[in-house]
């Protein structure tokens, strides 16, 4: 099975496999990403920001990204990325694995065509058999982890400290600003869609200093070589182990 990696920030390339880089053009605009092979299958990965991180979370093409992954017969999407805790107990390094998201956005792409009529369920989110297998190797790796939902918020500054709270008191665990419409399109695609997010810092308010791009950087950073190690064990099952969902 094809499995496709969306890195976010501070992943910019995919370091876990030989690549070469490619490009195709898709209905919504053409697609750079990174073309590997890992255990024989054929593997690709595509930085969400650009190379440099030169594109800000309310210009990503998220379509663009998703239909390209669709058109080369990716299966699973194993997605990363770096997110604001909403809890205080929830500290930066841990791993959240996505299991529900509260959608905040406010000028995306809603679907592939946004003139159909297409009301997709979105009961189960994100996909249970990615989830189960990233959940069970970070164990097998001791990387302190949870499920959680996310809140994605439009960007591309910074919550207020009363937003973290709105969204505690919704029941958000982690907030970022990339996650819709990528996991919405995935799934119109038929896409298997799983991200494990890293918590960079204390929500707006919950820490006490304030937030800064770089720092985020820099804690996942901190933690790609676990990221990595991630990839490589989870990676091989995502291509071998049977799709479970009826997408
Ligand atoms: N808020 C929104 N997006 C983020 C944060 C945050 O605190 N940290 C990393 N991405």
């Amino acid at each position: 099975m094809k499995v496709g990696i969306i890195g976010g920030s501070g992943i910019y390339d995919s370091e876990v496999f030989q690549t070469s880089v490619d490009s195709i053009n898709t209905p919504y605009g053409k697609v750079v990403f990174e073309r590997g092979v890992l255990q024989d299958e054929e593997i690709f990965f595509l930085p969400r920001h650009g190379k440099g991180h030169s594109i800000p979370p309310h210009l990503i093409n998220y379509r663009a990204n998703i239909a390209a992954f669709k058109e080369l017969g990716v299966e699973r999407i194993l997605a990363t990325s770096a997110v604001g805790s909403l809890r205080a107990d929830l500290s930066p390094g841990t791993f959240v694995v996505l299991n529900q998201f509260l959608d905040f956005t406010k000028r995306r792409a809603l679907l592939f065509d946004e003139t159909s009529v297409k009301h997709i369920d979105f009961t189960e989110p994100y996909c249970k058999k990615i989830n189960t297998v990233l959940r069970q190797e970070l164990k097998n790796l001791g990387i302190k982890n949870e499920e959680g939902c996310y809140v994605c918020t439009e960007g591309p500054r910074y919550e207020t400290p009363a937003e973290v709270k709105m969204f505690s008191l919704l029941g958000g665990d982690v907030v970022g600003m990339t996650n819709v419409p990528e996991v919405t399109l995935a799934k119109e695609a038929g896409i298997c869609y799983g991200c494990v997010s890293t918590v960079t810092n204390l929500g707006a308010g919950i820490g006490q200093v304030p937030l800064r791009h770089e720092e985020v950087v820099a804690v996942m950073e901190e933690n790609s070589e676990k990221l990595k190690a991630l990839l490589m064990t989870a990676i091989p099952r995502l291509q071998k182990e049977p799709r479970e969902c009826g997408l």
